[in-house]
């Protein structure tokens, strides 16, 4: 389905169909019926899920927001010197692409800027974006993708001029090693000679640092965590009590990743009607909703090699918190 516009530099192409549904209702289940419990991190982002975020990413504990905009503002046209002023900028998981403007801007400046495509799984936020963007950088082509950026991936417009497909946000961390290695080879082979990837990844450091940034004492990202129960039971027709689970935000130093959960308060059993499923959560019973994966830059550049890419351009903030990095084929 194309959806139009009121401006005609906007052309937001979703993907979100029956089959998505029938897809999560297969997802679910398996990750309702499995040992433990899990359920995938893309379910937090409705309206509400996105909102939530955009309010994490200004708490005081949660610094990776912050260190990913310092090396924005410091180092964007840099990046785009040495990714080849590309004229198309794409960005997976783009939610608000609030740092993003930091790189449009040097496009601009640059005056290679012809096009920008938010690849996102929520729509409204999507369209949200879109419509500011054309406002702030007039004659900016917008060609957004609303899409599980797992799946639709290949959908992805090609860019005459070379593109630089952003993945900001340290989204790539909440992919299982599997997934991540997956989706970096579909990305690396839809890349030409021209095209460069920017990752955002946060760098391992103090346990104690980590879970503060994922457990902060206004409750913002418990509320996030839980905010995939009403996903459920709106699309679902479940009827689980948010309620009756609390956040659980552990790092786990072996895997080097944070470990978020739901764990039960109470014996109980919740329904899923869509599933015709009933599901028994013991007390104390946790279930994992998200992972976050912690970087070095040596363990990128195995991750990269892994998917037949090369790292090219590594970027830190003053503290060396988080990195941006720059890839190619
Ligand atoms: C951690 S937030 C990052 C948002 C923004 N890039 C930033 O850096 O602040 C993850 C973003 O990716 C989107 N997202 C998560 N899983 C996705 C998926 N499987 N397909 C498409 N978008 C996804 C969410 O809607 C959200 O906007």
């Amino acid at each position: 389905m194309r959806a139009g516009s009121t401006a005609d530099q906007i052309e937001i192409d979703v993907r979100l169909t029956g089959a998505d549904g029938a897809q999560m209702a297969r997802e679910v289940r398996l990750g309702l019926t499995g040992k433990p419990k899990e359920l995938a991190p893309k379910y937090f982002y409705d309206e509400r899920g996105s909102q939530l975020f955009e309010r994490i990413t200004e708490l005081p504990e949660y610094y990776p927001t912050r260190a990913e905009r310092a090396i924005l503002a410091d180092c964007s046209a840099e990046i785009l010197a040495a990714a080849g002023e590309p004229a198309t900028l794409v960005e997976l998981g783009s939610g608000s692409a609030a740092k993003t403007r930091h790189l449009l801007s040097a496009m601009q400046e640059a005056g290679c800027l012809r096009t920008y495509v938010p690849v996102d799984i929520s729509e409204e936020i999507t369209h949200e974006t879109a419509e500011a963007l054309v406002q702030e950088y007039p004659g900016l082509e917008v060609r957004g993708l609303v899409c599980d950026f797992e799946h639709d991936l290949e959908r992805i417009p090609n860019g005459g001029g070379g593109r630089l497909v952003a993945f900001l946000g340290g989204t790539i961390g909440t992919l299982s090693p599997d997934a991540r290695r997956e989706f970096l080879a579909r990305l690396a082979a839809l890349m030409g000679p021209a095209d460069r990837i920017l990752l955002g990844t946060d760098l391992v450091k103090e346990p104690a640092r980590l879970e503060a940034a994922y457990d902060d004492s206004e409750g913002v990202t418990a509320e996030f965590n839980r905010n995939v129960l009403l996903v459920l039971n709106r699309e679902l027709d479940a009827d689980f009590d948010p309620d009756a689970f609390e956040h659980v935000a552990r790092y786990d130093s072996a895997e080097a990743r944070m470990d978020i959960r739901l764990r039960s308060l109470a014996d109980q059993t919740v329904r899923v009607d869509a599933l015709d499923l009933t599901v028994r959560f013991l007390a104390g019973e946790e279930m994992r909703t998200e992972i976050s994966s912690k970087f070095t830059r040596e363990r990128l550049e195995d991750v990269y090699a892994e998917a037949g890419l090369a790292l090219g351009g590594w970027f830190t903030d003053p503290a060396g918190d988080y990195a941006l990095s720059l890839a190619s084929v």
